[in-house]
């Protein structure tokens, strides 16, 4: 069965509320096992041990949070060159603007040699239903890529 991995941070629980549409998102696919976990939980075992992977973040001072950003710090040197090519897509919460850190997150998923799965999803607040519905969609791409 292929695993996906969802990595986040949520302080206030917006990231969270994303997180668990794209667990619905991977859900959706046969075959496909979703893990989600808060970033503080996550081992490098995690990491290596899943087909694809989806990492969450709220955006603070117009970056990632520093929780995900001290995983990718300390995971890297044991990841390095174990994940290449493995799928992985990116997803945002912010107040005022989430692109700074999505291409951050996306900027550090290249150095890892991650392959982008599709485009991620930055969502203002309190997610809508469509916010939503766009959380769900790149949970299933992902899903769909771990599945082949
Ligand atoms: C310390 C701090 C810094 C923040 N900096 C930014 C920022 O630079 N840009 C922005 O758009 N939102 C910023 N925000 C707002 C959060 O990104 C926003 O409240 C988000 O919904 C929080 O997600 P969460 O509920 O998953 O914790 C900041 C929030 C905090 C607490």
């Amino acid at each position: 069965m292929a695993k996906v991995l969802i990595i986040y941070h949520s302080r206030t629980g917006n990231t969270e509320e994303m997180a668990k549409a794209v667990a619905e998102g991977v859900e959706s696919i046969e075959g496909v096992e979703v893990i989600q976990k808060k970033v503080a939980e996550v081992s490098v075992d995690d990491l290596l041990g899943c087909d694809a992977v989806a990492f969450g973040s709220p955006t603070n001072f117009n970056y990632m949070a520093g929780a995900l950003k001290e995983f990718f710090d300390q995971s890297f040197p044991k990841m390095r060159g174990k994940v290449t090519g493995k799928p992985y897509v990116a997803f945002v919460n912010f107040m005022y603007s989430g692109k700074e850190a999505l291409d951050a997150i996306e900027n550090i998923c290249n150095a890892f040699e991650l392959k982008k799965a599709t485009d991620g999803a930055t969502i203002k607040g309190l997610p809508s239903p469509e916010a939503l519905t766009k959380c769900w969609d790149i949970g299933n791409k992902l899903a769909k890529m771990a599945a082949k």
